[in-house]
């Protein structure tokens, strides 16, 4: 009986072809799955080994054995082949460029007012002060009368203010917050306390809303020369260390006495220029010791303890020290404007 063997070799040179022609990982798996796979080509034929005759079963079964084998290397090295090929088109599609420049992050910057405070703070803070941080919204006794100005006080028309109905109003001084401090707790006081303030004046120089920072002593011993000494060193951390300070007389209802304090003109050293309008001095700040009325609203004893305070604008020191010609740009939020100053 004459069996019609298969042809191996022309199988083989079927599967070298199909691998050269499968140009996708995918497709190679497919062909492969048609020869090497369940049913495949290639497992048939070792099943047909049973139809074989004996003698030649040995013979044949090597020679599907070296089928499978040369099978398996084309596959393996057809797929090696290909998935080169496949990471070279995901290397060439991801391809990043890394020279080409980086994106950048716009970058804020901090307000002059923030600067200021951020300084004034640490000035203070060095001098042992500790930071109160008071209430916008103020009852008219903490604004004013309990710092000696109460109703129809002639010193009432030196400071507009927002009222919020009857009880309420916008606070139109930092010092409203002393009051709460001494309320609560005997000396020594040392307070700084930065915040905003509300008046309803608007023009060139002046703002409905805007910042101020208040100091606040009281302790047994405390007089105008501690002011003045400390004065002389803010004056000095700020403005530059050549920076001379004087006091005024002035007035305010909750001080006594009073004194606004000068500092000598840091851009002509005091000779007169435009920033002194040629008088050699620039007006910084209002200040002064307590007034008893005031200790004495707050419970404490005006007999035993003595002390002072002062205020200043946050948005004059800023316009000084930076020098600032028009106090609109302080509250028009340009981060260009903000990004020219720095501490
Ligand atoms: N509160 C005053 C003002 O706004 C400034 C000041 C504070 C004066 C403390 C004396 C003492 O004008």
């Amino acid at each position: 009986m004459e069996e019609k063997t298969p042809d191996l070799a022309g199988i083989e040179k079927e599967i070298e072809l199909a691998t050269e022609a499968a140009d996708t990982s995918e497709s190679l798996r497919a062909v492969r799955m048609g020869y090497l796979g369940k049913g495949g080509k290639i497992p048939s034929l070792m099943k047909s080994l049973k139809d074989v005759a004996p003698d030649m079963r040995p013979a044949f079964g090597k020679a599907v054995n070296g089928l499978r084998e040369r099978a398996e290397e084309l596959f393996a090295a057809a797929e090696a082949k290909l998935r080169s090929k496949e990471m070279q088109a995901r290397y060439e599609r991801e391809r990043i460029d890394v020279t080409l420049p980086g994106r950048q992050r716009k970058k804020g910057a901090y307000h002059p007012d923030t600067l200021i405070i951020d300084e004034l703070v640490s000035v203070f803070a060095g001098m042992g002060f500790e930071i109160y941080e008071g209430r916008e919204i103020e009852t008219d006794y903490y604004n004013f009368t309990a710092l000696n100005t109460p109703k129809d006080h002639p010193a009432r028309d030196m400071q507009d203010t927002f009222y919020l109905g009857a009880d309420f109003l916008l606070r139109t001084q930092t010092s409203a917050g002393q009051v709460h401090v001494m309320e609560s707790k005997q000396p020594p006081i040392k307070i700084l306390s930065p915040g905003k303030v509300y008046r309803p004046d608007d023009d060139a120089t002046h703002s409905p809303m805007f910042s101020q920072m208040e100091g606040l002593v009281v302790d047994r011993g405390i007089t105008l020369c501690d002011l003045k000494g400390m004065l002389d060193e803010f004056a000095k951390k700020v403005f530059g260390g050549n920076v001379k300070t004087r006091l005024r007389p002035s007035y305010f209802p909750f001080t006594e006495p009073s004194v606004e304090v000068d500092v000598s003109c840091f851009e002509c050293g005091g000779k007169g220029c435009k920033l002194c309008k040629g008088t050699g001095w620039i007006e910084v700040l209002g200040a002064g010791m307590v007034n008893r009325a005031v200790l004495k609203n707050c419970g404490i004893d005006p007999d035993e303890y003595t002390g002072f305070a002062f205020g200043m604008g946050i948005e004059r020191i800023a316009m000084l020290k930076y020098g600032i010609n028009n106090m609109k740009l302080l509250f028009e939020g340009d981060v260009c404007f903000s990004k020219q100053f720095r501490a």
